[in-house]
């Protein structure tokens, strides 16, 4: 049996007496469109640091396309990841940007160019390559670090809510190059994002986490008949968070805080 992109075993990580992940099982099919969906505080970012390598995991508690996330270097070659907080740098071109990440992601020197113009091309921003990234748009910007994390051909992208601070159309963009990418390439996308309709739209299994927990999950299309005929992923979201899922005391600022810094960044 092939092993999953990702599969989690009773994963738990604390932040002090933060508990910010509880126990989560979860298995990523190759391919797929993952979304991890949950209030602020949830503990998504955590759950997708530690699969990323970023935070220290137990051994055994999570594998990525079978290979243990102990296994720091291996692990980093098959993965590309756009974080949550922005990482592109104004003041180097879009080119130079994606250059950067070639070689911090060790794609091969010989073939590093070619990468760096594919990458480009596939998010749509060959043609503005040479202009500074601060003189890019939120959308543009997102699209940059999109190809940041595809130039080195991983395997999962993953995705910290790729879209958050954009208008509709910047965030059908930056939807259509994920879906366009997948097509090619067969990759697999782990995506959070608090945006129900295009987890619902474009996710083909998603997980609602909530506290630390996955409360459920299924095909949007099946967490949505859970709940009645005419429901919507949000309410199959709210049957699974709760009522409480506004109130989120004390992470209502950190958001607040987080669209502020995206803002300020994207200008
Ligand atoms: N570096 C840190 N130090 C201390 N506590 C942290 C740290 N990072 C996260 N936490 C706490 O861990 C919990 C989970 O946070 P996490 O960032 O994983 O949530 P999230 O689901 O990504 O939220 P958001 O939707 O706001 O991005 C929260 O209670 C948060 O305050
Ligand atoms: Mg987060």
């Amino acid at each position: 049996m092939t092993a999953p992109a990702v599969r989690c075993r009773d994963l738990r990580y604390g932040f002090g007496d933060t508990i910010a992940v509880d126990g989560v099982d979860l298995d990523i099919e190759r391919g797929s469109v993952f979304g991890l969906l949950g209030p602020n505080g949830a503990g998504k970012t955590t759950t997708i640091r530690m699969i990323t390598t970023l935070l220290p995991a137990p051994p055994g508690a999570i594998e990525v396309f079978g290979v243990d996330v102990r296994r720091k270097l291996a692990v980093r070659r098959l993965i590309g990841y756009v974080p949550q907080q922005l990482s592109a740098d104004s003041a180097l071109t879009g080119r130079e940007n994606v250059a950067l990440f070639a070689r911090l992601f060790d794609v091969p020197r010989a073939g590093r160019a070619d990468a760096v113009d594919a990458a480009l091309e596939s998010v749509g921003l060959a043609d503005v390559a040479e202009r500074t990234a601060g003189t890019y748009s939120g959308g543009m910007v997102r699209r940059l670090e999109l190809a940041q994390a595809l130039v080195s051909s991983p395997r999962l992208l993953v995705l910290d809510e790729p879209t958050i601070g954009l208008d509709p159309i910047a965030r059908a963009g930056v939807w259509e190059r994920i879906e366009q990418v997948r097509a090619d390439t067969g990759m697999t996308v782990l995506v959070t994002t608090h945006y129900m309709e295009e987890a619902d739209k474009h996710c083909d299994r998603v997980a609602l986490m909530h506290r630390g927990r996955l409360r459920s999950e299924g095909t949007p299309e099946e967490l949505k008949a859970a709940i009645g005929p005419e429901a919507t992923l949000e309410d199959a979201f709210r049957a699974a968070t709760g009522d409480d899922l506004d109130s989120g005391a004390g992470e209502g600022m950190r958001n607040v805080r987080a669209v502020r810094r995206v803002a300020r960044r994207l200008g």
